[in-house]
């Protein structure tokens, strides 16, 4: 007891600025305790983008521990980066950068802070921060190369161009609720390293987009979003069939993708052209400010 009255005494909270970024990437590799959900950045360029809220715990002058979100977009936010220090106090020093966080949080019209369980051990600290499980991201994946054949009318598919990025960035906020939105300075950053981002029109107009990445041994469908006026209309169903296709032709016949458990428009979709659950599934939390 005495001994975790000292160590609080002796903690201070901070926020971020880029002089820590060295203490920040030796506490990033060298705790066990990490939490890295930054979809599309490298950790380094994720500091810099100014897409950032970031505390800093320090005990004597050494780094014990951080915790980030990603700003907000329409009161929401998520955790993107939390690190504790092996051998620090570790819920006293999760808990009080929260405690910090939260209050800049709060004055920035935070409602709701989203997590995804990346790696177990965060879950264990979780709920006295008032976080509240709500249900699992899944992933589906595929592999062949049968696909349906278009429906009628299918809309017209392209490859996205820079200047098409606001369109898809007000498609993608329009097609998902809140958290689940992209800002436009993370589809600019999806697109940068994207192997495939195509859009689809319907008079002349985009109406939905998809993005897919490439790792070791297949694709990924990283996003796929249609405006709510012409969802149900197979422009969905038209985007996946080309990119696939697009990768077919490259010689790449596995793709995966995420989506939540209770999406059943988009289950329904992969499931006609044979995505299947492989189990790799990441616990979706959130709390309310
Ligand atoms: C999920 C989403 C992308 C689907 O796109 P959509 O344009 O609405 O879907 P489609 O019109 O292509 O599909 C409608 C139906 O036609 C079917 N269909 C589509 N293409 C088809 C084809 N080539 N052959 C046979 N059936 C097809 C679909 O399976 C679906 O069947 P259902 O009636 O049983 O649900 C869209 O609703 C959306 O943007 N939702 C919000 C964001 C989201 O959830 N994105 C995906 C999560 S990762």
């Amino acid at each position: 007891m005495k001994e975790s009255l000292t160590f609080l005494t002796t903690l201070t909270i901070t926020p971020y600025q880029r002089r820590h970024l060295q203490s920040v990437r030796d506490l990033l590799f060298h705790s066990t305790l990490v939490h890295t959900h930054l979809d599309w950045y490298e950790t380094d360029a994720w500091l810099d983008s100014g897409d950032v809220c970031m505390r800093l715990g320090w005990n004597r002058g050494h780094l014990v521990g951080l915790l980030a979100t990603s700003r907000p977009l329409n009161n929401t936010c998520w955790v993107r980066l939390a690190a504790i220090h092996d051998y620090a106090d570790q819920r006293a020093v999760l808990y009080a950068l929260w405690r910090d966080l939260t209050a800049e949080l709060r004055t920035l019209n935070v409602h709701t802070v989203a997590l995804l369980a990346v790696r177990d051990w965060i879950t264990g600290y979780i709920p006295a921060m008032g976080f509240v499980y709500g249900e699992d991201v899944i992933t589906l994946a595929r592999f062949g190369h049968d696909v349906p054949p278009p429906l009628a009318d299918r809309p017209t598919i392209r490859v996205a161009e820079l200047r098409d990025l606001e369109r898809m960035a007000d498609v993608d906020q329009a097609a998902f609720p809140p958290p689940w939105q992209l800002s436009l300075d993370e589809i600019r950053q999806a697109h940068r390293i994207s192997s495939s981002c195509t859009v689809a029109l319907k008079d002349e107009k985009i109406v939905g987009y998809q993005l897919s990445t490439l790792y070791f041994d297949g694709a990924h469908l990283a996003r796929l979003a249609v405006a709510p006026d012409v969802q149900g209309m197979g422009v969905g169903g038209a985007l996946l069939g080309d990119v696939l296709g697009r990768f077919f032709r490259r010689g790449i016949y596995t793709m995966t993708l995420n989506t939540q458990t209770s999406n059943m428009r988009s289950r329904r979709l992969y499931s006609r052209f044979g995505f299947q659950p492989n189990g790799y599934d990441l616990p979706f939390w959130s709390a309310q400010l």
